[in-house]
């Protein structure tokens, strides 16, 4: 082994730096105010799951279970001793897990209708690009429940996740929505679409050769260049929908018009996650090239029963943290900054500083200091480089006076006062 070698991130992922936490802390107190008045509640659950919940859920045939799930391979799980004898896997999105702890706690006897939202990592194994990673962040949201059947729920779900978008400053982006009916109607569309394309099976990719028998839809996605002209020359209308279904999907519409969010219908729009049903839609900004889908979402009426809970309908979305970061305005967030830098000038004043830093601290006034003693004119630049609104002076004066200086770093004015007057000092740096 190459004892000097080098460690990077692996392939995929990313440090988030201290600079770039302020712009993700932001969209994330953005979003939470807003899924807070939207009536959601936080839910956190674990990051790796039993790699058949994900099976089951997003779909055998879809890309995610064939290609990108990462496996955990620890010795734990191998070790017949193990508690856990099914493999695990890191969770490539939110509802899965969701929806397993929604059937695990019994939320339906605890309530009609239960609103979940999730901050956190999720993890495809896919090719790393430009807003492709394998560890990425999603904000999410669910509504479970026996009363979750509304399309002014669907509506509330699409309403939200723009809201979001907008409250961190995106305008330019587009909602796409379609409706695959349900388990009756996802079943003639799919007949629809096999149909269709039987006459040009043998110009179709090798890949949309299988996806045509396993799952048909995938094929409306494909990026190959033959599929999407095959594609783009069918004729997919809402003939596959149920009277029921398609009066479902003009509720959704009439319901959006209401609260003025615009949409464009998207006949071809499917979604690559096997769990949805009715309504499906997603969010794309022109401005991020080939991975321009900020968000996505839809109703997913059968996968709590279909992981073995009760027979209730849901729907929701989830928003990519990254891309809406690469979307997003920039420069319009401020860095964190302290609300006092402490210059001690020689070894005496030090001590004194370093407890007068301890005492701001406690009182809740945010304020660091260097370690090293140097220059006033370079702590001072440290000072400014802090962002501090105040700097407080300690040198051989003071400490005969017992004072300080305190100098605030926009207007310049200078105040002295009694090191032991720990209350006046704050009221002087937080201008009270
Ligand atoms: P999804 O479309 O797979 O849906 O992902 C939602 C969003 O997560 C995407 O629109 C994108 O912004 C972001 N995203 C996905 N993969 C990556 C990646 N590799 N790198 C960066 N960002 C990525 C879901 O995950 C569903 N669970 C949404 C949902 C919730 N449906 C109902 N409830």
């Amino acid at each position: 082994a190459n004892m000097n070698k080098k460690f990077n991130v692996p392939r995929g992922t990313s440090d988030i730096l201290p600079r770039e936490v302020v712009t993700w802390q932001y969209v994330e107190k953005e979003a939470r105010q807003l899924l807070h008045n939207y009536g959601y509640n936080e839910i956190r659950t674990p990051i790796f799951e039993e790699s058949d919940l994900f099976a089951r859920s997003v779909g055998q045939t879809s890309d995610i279970v064939q290609k990108q799930m990462l496996k955990l391979s620890s010795q734990g799980a191998a070790d017949p001793s193990s508690l856990q004898k099914d493999p695990l896997s890191l969770r490539p999105e939110g509802t899965a897990s969701i929806v397993r702890a929604y059937i695990q706690n019994n939320f339906d006897r605890l309530e009609r209708l239960s609103k979940f939202f999730y901050i956190g990592p999720m993890f495809r194994g896919e090719r790393p690009q430009k807003g492709r990673l394998r560890q990425f962040h999603q904000i999410g949201a669910e509504a479970i429940g026996p009363e979750s059947c509304s399309p002014y729920l669907d509506a509330e779900i699409i309403a939200l996740s723009v809201a979001i978008l907008k409250a961190v400053g995106l305008s330019d982006f587009n909602l796409k929505l379609n409706s695959l009916g349900d388990k009756a109607d996802k079943n003639n569309f799919s007949e629809y679409l096999k149909n269709e394309l039987k006459p040009n099976f043998d110009n179709l990719c090798f890949n949309c050769q299988q996806r045509y028998y396993q799952n048909v839809f995938r094929v409306l996605d494909c990026k190959n260049r033959d599929c999407q002209a095959i594609v783009d020359g069918l004729d997919i209308h809402d003939a596959h929908l149920s009277d029921k279904s398609k009066e479902y999907f003009k509720e959704v519409r009439g319901a959006l018009d209401t609260l003025k969010v615009s949409y464009e219908i998207s006949p071809k729009l499917v979604r690559g996650l096997d769990y949805y049903t009715h309504t499906v839609f997603e969010i794309s900004a022109p401005s991020l090239g080939s991975q321009d889908a900020l968000g996505a979402g839809g109703r997913y009426s059968n996968l709590v029963s279909q992981l073995g809970g009760p027979d209730v309908d849901a729907v929701g979305f989830a928003l990519g943290i990254e891309r809406i970061l690469l979307a997003m305005p920039k420069g319009d967030v401020e860095a964190g900054k302290l609300n006092v830098f402490i210059i001690a000038l020689d070894e005496k004043s030090f001590l004194k500083a370093f407890a007068l830093l301890h005492q701001l601290r406690d009182a809740d006034v945010s304020g660091d200091m260097s370690y090293r003693i140097s220059s006033m004119k370079s702590q001072m630049r440290l000072a400014n480089k802090k962002g501090a609104g105040h700097v407080i002076i300690l040198g051989e004066a003071e400490m005969q006076k017992g004072e300080v200086t305190i100098k605030n770093m926009e207007s310049g004015d200078q105040a002295v006062e009694s090191i032991n007057n720990i209350k006046t000092i704050k009221n002087i740096i937080l201008n009270q």
